[in-house]
């Protein structure tokens, strides 16, 4: 790539990154008509729980790494200055509470090495919490080198490396590159050369069973659900098609606002296809949802764009959200009778039809 292009290559990602994060602060950008189905799922009230609320663990291990809740902060962002700012405060938050995060692609910061600290700053205030490099489907398939793979990976001493799988926002996206040809060989081809676990994620579109096997059988050591029914990046891109006054890309956009698999579905068919860690994410929202995905077979869940807004304000914003978020999982927790994570894996749950019908 020569300079030029390179330069205007490094400034159209930062602007993206600065539209996806105000777009995100500013306009409806969740699902309309459809959840995560979540709904569907109900536990049974216990009215005897023989437990004391302060007793309760909710601490796991995930990939052999201590979470005090299995929660984590799902990928946002990274590559301009707000973005730097929004990783510190959550980076501050999760070291403090023992939790983790994921970062947004870090693409960008291939091309510029003067944009590295809006990643690394995470790992400078965060020295011992999970953290995860993330990097997208369109590059790997692209040829990823994995050289730069490792770059990534040691800009903030990762724990996991992420790869979103966003076909669907690449067909939105008014600079998408829907370029999918070899996606899975080329995970594959990270599996085998990087010493970190691949980590798979949607961006809320969900993965199907037969996806999440395919996956399993390269190698990845777990995946991420990001499925449909929260943050819709078809809705993200729409506005930005929008702006650039595309109307074919804007009218896709708002054909695919509702598209894909409900979080609680594509949970469910990932489940019953393979044996590796699963993390729910995708529209969850609060400790019931939480709570459910550990009871339907989730290692750990993740949220995105509710941290987004106290990111944007404090680290103590993104700490209080966060301790509520685990104040309400342990208050499920007592409610079923269950002192641990362990029990809260085995708790019956009933399931409505138009869930199971997604298991057909
Ligand atoms: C502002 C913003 C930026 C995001 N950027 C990325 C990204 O760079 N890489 C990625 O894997 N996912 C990205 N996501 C998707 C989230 O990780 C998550 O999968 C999705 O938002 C669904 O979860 P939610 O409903 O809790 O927001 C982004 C989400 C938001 C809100």
């Amino acid at each position: 790539m020569d300079d030029f292009n390179k330069e205007e290559k490094i400034k159209d990602i930062m602007h993206r990154k600065e539209d996806h994060i105000n777009i995100c602060l500013d306009k409806p950008v969740q699902a309309k008509k459809v959840k995560t189905l979540f709904e569907q799922v109900h536990f049974i009230n216990n009215s005897l729980p023989e437990i004391d609320f302060d007793d309760i663990d909710t601490s796991v291990k995930f990939l052999g790494h201590k979470f005090s809740a299995p929660f984590m902060v799902g990928a946002m962002t990274g590559g301009a200055e707000l973005a730097k700012k929004i990783n510190e405060n959550i980076g501050i938050a999760v070291e403090e509470l023992g939790l983790g995060m994921a970062l947004g692609s870090q693409r960008a910061a291939l091309y510029d090495k003067k944009i590295e600290d809006t990643y690394s700053i995470s790992r400078k205030v965060a020295p011992t919490a999970f953290i995860g490099a993330n990097i997208g489907g369109a590059q790997i398939s692209a040829g990823f080198k994995i050289e730069d793979a490792k770059k990534l990976v040691d800009m903030i001493d990762a724990d996991a490396l992420y790869t979103h799988l966003n076909p669907t926002q690449e067909l939105v996206q008014p600079e998408g590159e829907p370029k999918y040809n070899g996606v899975l060989n080329g995970i594959k081809n990270l599996v085998e050369n990087m010493e970190v676990p691949i980590i798979p994620k949607e961006v809320g579109f969900g993965i199907s069973g037969g996806v999440a096997k395919k996956l399993e059988n390269v190698g990845v050591k777990a995946v991420e659900v990001a499925g449909m029914g929260g943050t819709s990046y078809s809705a993200v891109e729409y506005y930005r098609a929008k702006d650039f006054k595309i109307n074919n890309k804007e009218d896709l956009g708002l054909m695919l606002w509702d598209w894909g698999i409900p979080t609680a579905a594509s949970l469910l068919m990932i489940k019953n296809n393979v044996n590796i860690p699963v993390v729910s994410s995708g529209g969850l929202r609060n400790g019931m949802d939480i709570a459910k995905s550990i009871a339907m077979g989730a290692s750990l869940t993740a949220m995105a764009w509710p941290v987004l807004r106290p990111a944007s304000e404090s680290s103590d914003a993104v700490k209080a959200f966060l301790e509520t978020k685990i104040y309400e999982l342990k208050s499920v927790m007592f409610l079923l009778g269950v002192k641990n994570i362990d029990e809260l894996k085995k708790v019956k749950y009933i399931v409505e039809p138009k869930l199971s019908q997604w298991l057909m």
